[in-house]
């Protein structure tokens, strides 16, 4: 059977009418998912820091397909440019359904050489940030008791599994699974869903010159870590939030959806490594040990 992996789910209109935010939609994979929400006729608002990227990213999204963009400069870290940015979307389209907490700052280090300020400065833009995004449109939603919305973290399974070299992206990225799941309940009776995706591998520039800087990509091949032996498409990234962005994932509050290829559990299972010794093997194995009973 053709597998379909890197195709649109949705094919319509599913997002109509809906105005969501995409922080850091300039680049990498919040574009991906901007492109696909403007396909299925959603008004977009993506925020970063570096304007012109954001309008470089606006006009090309534009012209690809015939839906609106909104370029807002907008640093995450910063409460007061985030309330800003949320008074630009209303101003500019009336309302806002969703939010997609996507921006992040991330590189590898071993902890013991960072300064506090380079710890700071990711757990402020990714935790702090997302923190800032919520807590703003979360207000605003109360406030004009809208009936319903969505909020959408991109995590990644060292969330919950935690990851040396990368410990203030971890800890942040921890944090913000731990608040995806205290709003889900409190905030629920508000009608804001909120739910998390973790990616495993997915090639970005933005992720790749950091995480694999030089020769690193060469060196370790990121596919030998995950089971189906493939990195992630950006369009099954983007089916996926579009899914959890859309009505039909009504029902859906508090989850944290991987999307890795099962590459975490092969990290984690205690004999999973045995899947280094070829069948042939697996005779002599077996015959050992049925040995050691008799
Ligand atoms: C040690 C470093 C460092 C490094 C920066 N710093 N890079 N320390 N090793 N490689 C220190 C600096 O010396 C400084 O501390 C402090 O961090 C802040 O650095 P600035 O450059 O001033 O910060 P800023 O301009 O705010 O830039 C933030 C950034 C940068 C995170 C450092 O890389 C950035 O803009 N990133 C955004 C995009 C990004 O990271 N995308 C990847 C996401 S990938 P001192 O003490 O000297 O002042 C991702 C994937 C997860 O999250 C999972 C993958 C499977
Ligand atoms: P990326 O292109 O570098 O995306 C990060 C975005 O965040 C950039 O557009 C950046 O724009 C923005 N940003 C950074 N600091 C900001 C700040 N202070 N305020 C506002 N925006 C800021 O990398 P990516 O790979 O697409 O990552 C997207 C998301 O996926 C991140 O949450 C990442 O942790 C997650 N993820 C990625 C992978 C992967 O394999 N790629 C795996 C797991 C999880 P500016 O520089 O213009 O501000």
């Amino acid at each position: 059977m053709e597998n379909h992996f890197n195709k649109p789910m949705f094919h319509s209109d599913e997002l109509k009418e809906k105005v969501i935010v995409v922080t850091g939609g300039g680049s990498g994979l919040g574009k991906s998912m901007t492109r696909y929400f403007l396909k299925l006729g959603a008004k977009v608002v993506i925020s970063s820091r570096n304007i012109d990227k954001l309008k470089a990213t606006a006009s090309e999204l534009e012209k690809e397909t015939g839906g609106k963009v909104l370029p807002v400069q907008c640093d995450v870290r910063d409460y007061e440019q985030v309330e800003k940015m949320v008074a630009n979307t209303i101003a500019a389209f009336g309302k806002v359904d969703g939010l997609v907490n996507n921006a992040a700052g991330n590189f590898i280090s071993p902890t013991e050489r960072l300064s506090a300020h380079a710890f700071d400065t990711i757990i402020d833009i990714v935790l702090k940030g997302s923190k800032n995004c919520t807590l703003a449109l979360g207000k605003h939603w109360i406030d004009i008791k809208q009936k319903s919305a969505t909020v959408l973290n991109i995590v990644t399974t060292y969330a919950f599994t935690g990851s040396a070299y990368v410990v203030p992206s971890a800890t942040a990225k921890a944090g913000v699974l731990a608040m995806t799941r205290s709003l889900a309940v409190e905030w629920a009776k508000y009608g804001i869903r909120m739910n998390a995706v973790a990616p495993g591998p997915f090639p970005t520039k933005g992720a790749w010159d950091r995480l694999l800087p030089g020769d690193l990509k060469e060196k370790f091949d990121v596919t030998k870590k995950v089971p189906l032996r493939r990195v992630g498409d950006h369009q099954e990234l983007a089916n996926l939030a579009a899914y959890l962005m859309s009505d039909f994932s009504a029902y859906i509050n508090g989850e944290v959806i991987t999307i890795d290829g099962g590459e975490w559990l092969q990290g984690a299972g205690e004999f999973n490594m045995l899947e280094k010794i070829p069948p042939e093997l697996w005779d002599m194995l077996e015959a050992m040990i049925k040995g050691k009973g008799k």
